[in-house]
């Protein structure tokens, strides 16, 4: 996004909801909580955020519905817990840490991870609370212009977090509804573990947003935990790397990443990225553009 495509009130509804979450994490950090609390805590909060593109107000597929993805990764076990394309379940990202919890399984999908979500006491919504009139008004202008399916232009939305807590422990969430007149049961890098989502206390943690057909064939995630893991790349440097990587091959977007010592990222290729960044020494930071 750049300042032409977002007017003053959307700038402050997205600040207001990146700082809601931001803080919403930092509390459950703030009272030693663990990293994996602290980032679905945060990524729950977008979820909830109309202004965002996971739970309420996530895109629509072709066919006018909203299909949810999402992903939690705990680096100090490197457990895992994920969803596909599910329709009914509010917060998605509490569903997949269900599923890393409570179930045998990583990875649940469409149908059978609802039935999960209903057999594990998660309450179902109506599928229309996910639904906005500016979601809609996108699905429709993207029919207009067909030809401008993954565009690079297109703003894609996705939601994360990663975490480092007093423990020295660090987690991973991300949640999107993926892109726009998605069809085919099409499915992105932000519930796939290692590529958008990926975290492990020998390296880092790391979340994902973009073109999510370039970041699962660059394996991204695991990819920039790998990179400091084996050659000793900051944190920073591995996630420009991989950019760079996913640039190649015709890919955009950006990476938060944070380290068990507490160094992050937040690297992106596009000409803005909705980020935010706090901790205990009181830093604290809201960001859209490259400029701030
Ligand atoms: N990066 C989100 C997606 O491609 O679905």
């Amino acid at each position: 996004m750049t300042r032409d495509t977002l007017d003053a009130a959307a700038i402050a509804a997205h600040r207001a909801g990146l700082a809601a979450a931001l803080d919403a994490g930092r509390a459950v950090l703030a009272d030693g909580g663990s990293a994996i609390d602290a980032v679905t805590v945060a990524v729950s909060a977008l979820e909830d955020d109309p202004h965002f593109n996971a739970g309420r107000g996530a895109v629509f597929t072709y066919h006018g519905t909203n299909e949810l993805d999402a992903a939690v990764m705990d680096g100090q076990t490197r457990r895992a817990g994920a969803v596909a394309g599910v329709t009914r379940t509010r917060n998605p990202v509490q569903l997949a840490r269900t599923v890393m919890e409570a179930g045998p399984h990583v990875f649940l999908s469409g149908a059978g991870a609802e039935d999960f979500a209903r057999d594990h006491g998660i309450a179902p919504v109506d599928p229309a609370w996910f639904a906005t009139p500016e979601r809609l008004r996108q699905l429709e202008e993207l029919k207009a212009h067909p030809q401008a399916w993954f565009d690079a232009d297109m703003k894609y939305g996705t939601v994360g977090a990663v975490a480092r807590d007093a423990a020295g422990h660090v987690a991973a969430a991300t949640s999107t509804g993926g892109l726009t007149g998605k069809r085919w049961g099409r499915i992105g890098d932000s519930p796939l573990i290692g590529a958008g989502t990926y975290a492990d206390d020998r390296a880092g943690a790391v979340s994902c947003t973009g073109s999510g057909e370039q970041f699962i064939r660059a394996g991204a995630a695991h990819e920039i935990c790998a990179r400091m893991r084996l050659t000793g790349d900051s944190a920073d440097r591995a996630a420009r790397a991989v950019l760079g990587e996913i640039g190649a091959m015709g890919g955009v977007g950006g990476v938060i990443v944070v380290t068990p010592t507490g160094e992050t990222s937040m690297a992106f290729t596009t000409p803005g990225m909705f980020r935010a960044r706090a901790d205990s020494t009181g830093a604290h930071e809201v960001a859209i553009f490259g400029d701030g």
